[in-house]
């Protein structure tokens, strides 16, 4: 039995026979259509979401399963203080697999110690969100048909930015990446992310205040949102607030190509109107994130024994 707790968890080529399964359910969506009959999938979202919550059971509903779960800690046992260990324990007996996401960084490492079925990380607090990485990746390699070559600027919060720090370190294992990584000092990305990923890995990184003078090199441009909910107080989020918003103007030199990612949910950091841009590709991006969350599925219940396809 495998879990999925960060992207380093997979190998390279498992994460390209991941992408090329869910490349293949995206051809040919009827073959898969009943590969999880009579499984559950066990959503445990402990910190809301929209996107991750929904297309894992979209995932679920179209390789013809079912879904338990709930979407907020306040209607379960958390609030009268059980413990995640005691939650997964019981919820593994209910479901064949479970995605869990959490505001403790590392509370899916403490739910693996006690679980009977695979776990995956949905995102714990400021740590890492493997499956939108999974996500990320299936959109470049359709956008871009490549996982290597690439100049990725992330801009916004990199500091409490999960989706960054699993993106980064997935990324630092390609060939020939380099990361512009544009944020206010105090927003840069951790030091441990700095330390222990990007530089013994040899990946090439700036660090920039703006995202003007660097727009031109970039063959993606990931923008995030400020993480309002991780700042100590309302003061310090409202000075980061306005940092950087992408709109037409800022795209003016930008490539013909470039690829415009967000893991959204977006609140002023992307201009509207950019939507309608032919290199706006977040919404491609959220589709994608139903794609590969039904190619990981089947991959960690073959893994674990539980599906043969
Ligand atoms: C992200 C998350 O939850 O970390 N959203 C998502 O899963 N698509 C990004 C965010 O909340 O800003």
């Amino acid at each position: 039995m495998r879990h999925l707790l960060d992207t380093t968890d997979l190998s390279l080529d498992e994460i390209d026979d991941i992408i090329s399964l869910a490349t293949d359910i995206i051809s040919n969506p009827k073959k898969y259509a009943h590969v999880c009959d009579g499984k559950k999938l066990a959503t445990l979202f402990f910190e809301p979401s929209t996107r991750t919550r929904l297309s894992f059971e979209a995932a679920m509903y179209e390789l013809g399963g079912n879904v338990i779960g709930f979407s907020e800690a306040s209607s379960t046992s958390a609030s009268k203080g059980e413990t995640v260990e005691d939650t997964v324990r019981i919820v593994s007996n209910y479901a064949d697999i479970i995605a869990m996401r959490h505001p403790l960084e590392g509370a899916p490492r403490v739910a693996v110690t006690k679980t009977l079925v695979p776990i995956i990380n949905a995102g714990d607090g400021g740590h890492a969100h493997p499956t939108q990485t999974l996500a990320d990746l299936l959109t470049f390699f359709r956008e871009k048909c490549r996982l290597d070559n690439l100049t990725i600027g992330l801009c916004g919060d990199l500091k409490f930015g999960r989706t960054v720090h699993s993106l980064i370190k997935a990324m630092c294992r390609y060939k020939n990446i380099k990361f512009v990584l544009i944020a206010p000092n105090e927003l840069q990305v951790p030091d441990y992310i700095i330390k222990d990923v990007l530089e013994p890995s040899g990946t090439k990184y700036v660090q920039v205040e703006s995202m003007d003078a660097v727009m031109p090199d970039l063959d993606v441009l990931y923008m995030t949102r400020i993480q309002r909910e991780r700042f100590f107080s309302a003061e310090e989020y409202l000075k980061y607030e306005n940092a950087f918003i992408l709109d037409l103007d800022k795209l003016e030199n930008a490539k013909s190509d470039l690829t415009i990612m967000h893991p959204l949910p977006r609140v002023n950091e992307i201009a509207t109107n950019v939507d309608d841009d032919p290199r706006a590709k977040y919404f491609e991006q959220a589709l994608n994130g139903k794609y590969v969350r039904m190619a990981l599925i089947m991959t960690l219940l073959k893994w674990g024994g539980q599906l043969e396809y």
